[in-house]
């Protein structure tokens, strides 16, 4: 067992040394014996499947820190509808089994390798892009990897910073040209990435039409997101109207379009745009398909799009990435940029799943706290 995991962190098998050993500083280079991480606990799965099933608390030995790794002793990582999708097994990029959950998170060096510069024990770093195993105490990769991120950013926000506020910004950015004035409708606005959305399209000048499921509260969540900055918001219920754009009063018809939803959902975010709009695809949380009329095409002029950050995350875009990652960081510093989130200490992650799994009804982003 020791050994699958060491080949899945890309590294040797533990070294056969005592505790003694182990327990030695990693920073000790006169020691013969290579420099190890510090054993790790980490939410582990063997085979896809339910992810309160097949996931598992374990204790993985130490591994090898080679002269270009850094040893990040992990803080926080949140648990993303991708990270389940991973799990079921209904991804497309899948990792080696068995595989450790998450996927982006924050962590501080705890100790490097003889030939990494410029990251000392103590800075604050994220993964970036992000790689597999954040659920761990402990990880080990090489110095490219990591991001160095200014050490006065909340720990929640630097852990959950790229897989839903990045891809906010970049559908903002890439599909429609938006000027100050101009709107954009979406549904799943509850969501992290739709909050996200509204405060960076406030952020320019543009309007946000925000769509909810109906819920007991739905008054609160509804305050809650205008207090964002969303300038409307409804329920799918309070769309059941013959001509949804007479509910846009001094606001234009969007140009934009964001469905993370599918099903009614996305039918209610088609109603309101514009001709020639475009509504770009990046989540299914109803697990329904979209419909469109056929006059939509025809006579709206309607284009269907999709989005998926992995696309963002190629080598040759990789400093823009950075880029963006430290604007957006740079925003939440400012608490320009905020949203929901509930930590979870790592021995409650069954739990904090569970609420992620929908299990408890809607909650805030359980984001692991180690
Ligand atoms: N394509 C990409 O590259 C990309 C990147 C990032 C995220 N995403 C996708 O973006 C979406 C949002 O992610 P997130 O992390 O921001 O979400 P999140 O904060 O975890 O929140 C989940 C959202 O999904 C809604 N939801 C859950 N079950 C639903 C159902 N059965 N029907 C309708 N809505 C449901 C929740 O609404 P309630 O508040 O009503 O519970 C909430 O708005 C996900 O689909 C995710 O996969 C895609």
């Amino acid at each position: 067992m020791a050994y699958y995991f060491c080949r899945f962190l890309n590294s040797k098998p533990p070294h056969k040394s005592s505790s003694l050993l182990r327990s030695l500083n990693h920073s000790v280079r006169s020691f013969s014996a290579p420099a190890m991480s510090p054993p790790a606990t980490a939410i582990v799965y063997h085979q896809e499947g339910p992810p309160d099933s097949v996931t598992k608390m374990v204790e993985l030995p130490p591994v090898e820190i080679k002269q270009n790794d850094v040893c990040v002793k992990m803080l926080a990582a949140p648990i993303n509808p991708s990270d389940i999708n991973r799990i079921q097994g209904v991804y497309p990029v899948k990792p080696q089994m068995p595989a450790v959950g998450g996927f982006e998170g924050v962590g501080e060096v705890h100790s490097i390798g003889s030939a990494v510069k410029g990251l000392s024990p103590g800075d604050l770093v994220i993964p970036c892009p992000p790689s597999f195993g954040t659920w761990q105490t402990y990880v080990v990769k090489e110095q490219s990897v990591w991001h160095k991120v200014d050490n006065r950013t909340p720990v929640g926000y630097a852990a959950t910073v790229f897989v839903n506020p990045l891809t906010a910004l970049k559908m903002l950015e890439d599909f429609v040209d938006l000027k100050q004035g101009d709107a954009i409708v979406q549904n799943g606005a509850t969501s992290m990435v739709g909050q996200c959305i509204m405060q960076l399209a406030r952020i320019r000048g543009i309007r946000s039409i925000n769509i909810i499921r109906d819920r007991a509260g739905s008054d609160a969540a509804r305050e809650k997101l205008k207090s964002l900055g969303a300038d409307e918001v409804y329920t799918e219920s309070q769309l059941e109207v013959k001509n949804v754009k007479s509910l846009l009063g001094h606001i234009p018809e969007p140009a934009l379009g964001l469905n993370c939803v599918g099903g009614n959902a996305a039918s209610l975010v088609i109603k309101f745009l514009r001709r020639g709009g475009t509504m770009v695809t990046y989540g299914g949380m109803s697990k329904k398909p979209i419909t469109v009329s056929t006059s939509s095409f025809i006579f709206k002029e309607l284009s269907l799009r999709g989005f998926y950050l992995q696309n963002f995350m190629t080598s040759s875009r990789a400093e823009e990435c950075k880029s963006s990652i430290d604007y957006l960081l740079g925003l939440m510093r400012e608490g320009k940029l905020t949203y929901d989130m509930e930590f979870a200490p790592l021995d409650d992650f069954h739990l904090a799943l569970d609420k992620s799994l929908g299990k408890l009804g809607s909650q805030p982003k359980q984001v692991i706290k180690f």
